[in-house]
């Protein structure tokens, strides 16, 4: 984490250099369930920041959706920026609206969850709530940055999540609050009317196909229910076409680094499965992130033992080097599975055989900036490791 409360993606791998909003709203929602309270707040009134700095150019965005004025792609705000908040300068698939929904979820959250008045980042949080509700139902680049000519079912769940918190703000007016909390209820029935018609949530609205990215439409999104009947099927449909003994891949035909199994969406399946009640599936899951973990305990973005494409891989190997590792965003989700409610007993149950716990070894990093939230983080993995070596052995 910078001294700016920004959250770089990934510290070893140039094009990561940045803080991607996405990333940082469930890296900043791990480190306020873990109690890091200060590093979760520097992270959101990072985020207030970036969005009160361009306060007139999104207000005119909305001006001219409302008048049905024309948008250059170009104007949008951007998905990364620098750990200072500036756009980085370079070529990226920047219009993506996800994340300006996902750290008001993040941020919602953290202030019921530790009873924070936080007035002071309303500005920028109504802000980002007014653009995500005029832009709501207008096609993005998804969480992977890609097919921007669509409206993409898990990007329309974080909207709805930002929205969905935002409308329980006591300091917007309360027309406000119901405006929001309307667009919510009407993207939630866009997505859920779609997913009625083909038994399931799509990738993207009018696709049949599923992404993994969709598990966060149940947890923790909650745009429906982790249980709910049209939820259990897009996780079939995951289980049956995208995952493979453990390791789960974002979508059938990727190609990015040959198409490894991503480590960040093993453990999203995890925090489903504990959701529901599937305890030791969950742990299965976590179990196999932590054995992907390096000797050092750092999470890489993803693994290349069981490749879609693997003709694919080598290129990018050389267009930017080895995988990302450590991918924050990695290490968030799988504390974020850990510290669920039905997993905690048995996190704390390993903590107390080993001494330390997430929350312990979170605060390892208290005392640091800058990466050591990295090292606290293989310092849980080292944990980790030693607790599966000892149930292998
Ligand atoms: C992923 C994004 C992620 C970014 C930074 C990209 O490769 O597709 O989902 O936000 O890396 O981690």
């Amino acid at each position: 984490q910078a001294p700016s409360g920004a959250y770089v993606a990934s510290p070893n791998f140039p094009v990561y250099h940045y803080s991607w909003l996405r990333d940082g709203a469930f890296i900043a929602d791990a480190m306020s369930r873990a109690g890091q309270t200060d590093s979760a707040e520097a992270f959101f009134r990072w985020c207030a920041g970036v969005v009160s700095d361009r306060r007139p150019r999104i207000e005119s965005l909305i001006e001219r959706r409302r008048a049905g004025v024309a948008i250059d792609p170009g104007e949008f705000l951007h998905t990364r920026y620098t750990v200072d908040g500036q756009e980085s300068g370079e070529e990226w698939t920047d219009f993506q609206l996800d994340g300006y929904g996902a750290w008001l979820w993040a941020f919602g959250l953290h202030r019921r969850r530790h009873d924070r008045e936080m007035e002071h980042l309303m500005l920028g949080a109504e802000l980002s709530a007014r653009y995500v509700q005029a832009f709501w139902d207008h096609p993005s680049y998804d969480w992977w940055e890609e097919h921007p000519d669509h409206r993409h079912a898990s990007t329309l769940a974080a909207l709805y999540a930002g929205l969905d918190a935002a409308s329980e703000w006591p300091e917007l007016e309360s027309d406000r609050r119901q405006s929001f909390a309307q667009t919510a209820a009407i993207i939630r029935e866009t997505v859920l009317a779609e997913a009625q018609r083909i038994g399931h949530l799509p990738k993207w609205l009018g696709a049949l196909r599923v992404d993994a990215s969709l598990i966060a439409a149940g947890i923790p999104f909650g745009l429906v229910r982790a249980n709910h009947p049209l939820m259990l099927a897009t996780i079939a449909m995951i289980e049956a076409g995208l995952v493979h003994g453990g390791g789960v891949h974002r979508y059938a035909d990727d190609t990015y680094y040959g198409g490894g199994e991503w480590l960040l969406l093993a453990a999203f399946l995890g925090w489903h499965y504990a959701r529901i009640g599937r305890t030791a599936d969950a742990r299965r899951q976590l179990a196999w992130v932590a054995s992907h973990a390096t000797p050092d305990g750092d999470l890489p973005e993803q693994t290349s033992e069981c490749l879609l494409a693997p003709a694919a891989r080598q290129a990018w190997i050389d267009r930017w080097g080895p995988v990302a590792t450590p991918l924050l965003w990695s290490h968030a989700i799988i504390i974020l599975s850990e510290m669920s409610a039905s997993m905690l007993p048995h996190t704390n149950a390993d903590a107390s055989r080993f001494g330390y716990d997430t929350r312990t070894s979170l605060a390892v990093g208290r005392h640091f900036r800058a990466t050591d939230y990295v090292l606290a983080l293989q310092h849980r993995h080292l944990i980790t490791r030693a607790w599966l070596e000892q149930m292998n052995g």
